[in-house]
């Protein structure tokens, strides 16, 4: 049985996907806080964490950079770490802003594009720019070698597909035929913009409040310079979910519909030859320990406990409850096992709590990365 320190060798990311809702944040700030302990440099980038991680992690404010989790807020909360802990929270926009940044030929057309309405829409709205944004935020600090891993959480999309999609879609966005048709020098924007001082667009200026037509123009002629670096960027950006080093867990819940989703998710990382690293099962009903009383004994043995026989039934009834769901997630994860072919699939219980802060990552790790003995040197496995 592998845990995660085992999958993550010799690997510099890590992508945690799946449907939302099943516990992919918390797994993801859980994998890099045990990866951290584990002597590694390691930046989680999260998407909407709770409130009560964010602040655990020492992230109160929003910011597209990484912050070191302090070793200081590390103690308070009974964390000991040989490496270093990092996390950011994604902020889509602010990725789109410093990507913009990056491509304009100079100042001044950055800062076209930057003020220009519709980007500011575009860059909120675009089908897929979270995804994308995530992607490049990624590669970006992959470049930089700042770290020995990366933690990726993964937007919280109906579909957990779209998110490989992402790319493509931007960059089919980028070299898309109505984004050229108005870059071009005679095309429509080129042509409003000559007549500006016509009748209807000064009703239409009227109308919609602000200058649409002239907004629309100025941010296709801004950005007519920076397509080109767009696409080679995005290209570059698309090739890291296949690299050797990068490995994709499936984060998923016990019951059918999450188990079927992550058997289809797994099915189509296969197809896409991108590198599968594991599957964890979050949640789970682990049912009463071996050689407890069973269903039917029961009453009798809370009775003297409880000392009233309605209670003591009650509590039976409760018990045989969450027996059977405990089965159900049984035979939810056989299921899984047997579609995926391994039988190696981790597997954290249904906490008694919340998990909201370090602490909370922690009792995850146990189940995350099994027993303490078995964790890899500190060192091992780096690039
Ligand atoms: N194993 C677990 N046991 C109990 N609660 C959990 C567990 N994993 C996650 N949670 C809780 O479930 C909620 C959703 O988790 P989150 O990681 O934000 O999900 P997602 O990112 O998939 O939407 C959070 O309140 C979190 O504390
Ligand atoms: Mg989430």
């Amino acid at each position: 049985m592998h845990g995660v320190a085992e999958i993550l060798v010799g690997k510099r990311v890590c992508i945690c996907t799946g449907s939302g809702g099943v516990g992919k944040t918390t797994t993801s700030a859980a994998i890099a806080t045990g990866m951290a302990a584990r002597g590694k440099r390691v930046c989680v980038l999260t998407i909407d964490p709770a409130k009560r991680l964010a602040d655990s992690l020492g992230l109160d404010q929003l910011g597209n950079e990484a912050r070191r989790v302090a070793p200081n807020l590390l103690q308070r909360q009974g964390v000991e770490m040989e490496g270093e802990l990092w996390a950011m929270m994604l902020d889509a926009k602010a990725t789109f802003d410093d990507l913009v940044a990056r491509h304009a030929p100079d100042e001044e057309a950055r800062e076209r594009v930057l003020d220009n309405r519709i980007y500011q829409q575009i860059s909120n709205a675009l089908a897929g720019s979270q995804e994308y944004m995530a992607m490049e935020k990624l590669f970006e600090l992959h470049h930089s070698g700042r770290f020995d891993l990366l933690v990726l959480d993964t937007p919280p999309t109906r579909n957990a597909l779209d998110f490989l999609d992402a790319p493509r879609r931007l960059t089919q966005f980028i070299e898309g035929r109505s984004l050229r048709m108005f870059m071009k020098p005679s095309g429509f924007a080129a042509r409003v913009a000559g007549r500006g001082a016509s009748m209807a667009l000064s009703v239409f200026r009227r109308i919609v409040g602000f200058d649409l037509l002239a907004d629309l123009s100025e941010f296709f002629s801004a950005m007519s310079g920076m397509v080109d670096g767009f696409q080679e960027r995005a290209k570059r950006v698309n090739e890291l979910p296949a690299d050797p080093e990068t490995s994709f867990l499936v984060v998923c819940g016990p019951q059918g519909e999450p188990i079927s989703e992550a058997v289809y998710f797994h099915r189509k990382l296969v197809e896409a030859k991108l590198p599968f690293g594991g599957v964890i099962v979050n949640k789970v009903q682990t049912g009463a320990p071996p050689g407890s009383p069973d269903g039917a004994g029961l009453p009798a043995e809370l009775l003297p406990l409880l000392s009233d026989e309605g209670l003591a039934d009650r509590v039976a009834q409760n018990f045989a409850d969450f027996q059977a769901l405990a089965e159900r997630d049984a035979r939810n994860i056989d299921h899984l096992a047997a579609e995926l072919q391994t039988r190696d699939v981790i597997r954290v219980p249904y906490m008694d709590e919340d998990v909201h802060d370090l602490a909370g990552l922690q009792r995850v790790n146990r189940y995350l990365f099994g027993p303490r003995e078995t964790r890899e040197p500190a060192g091992a496995g780096r690039a």
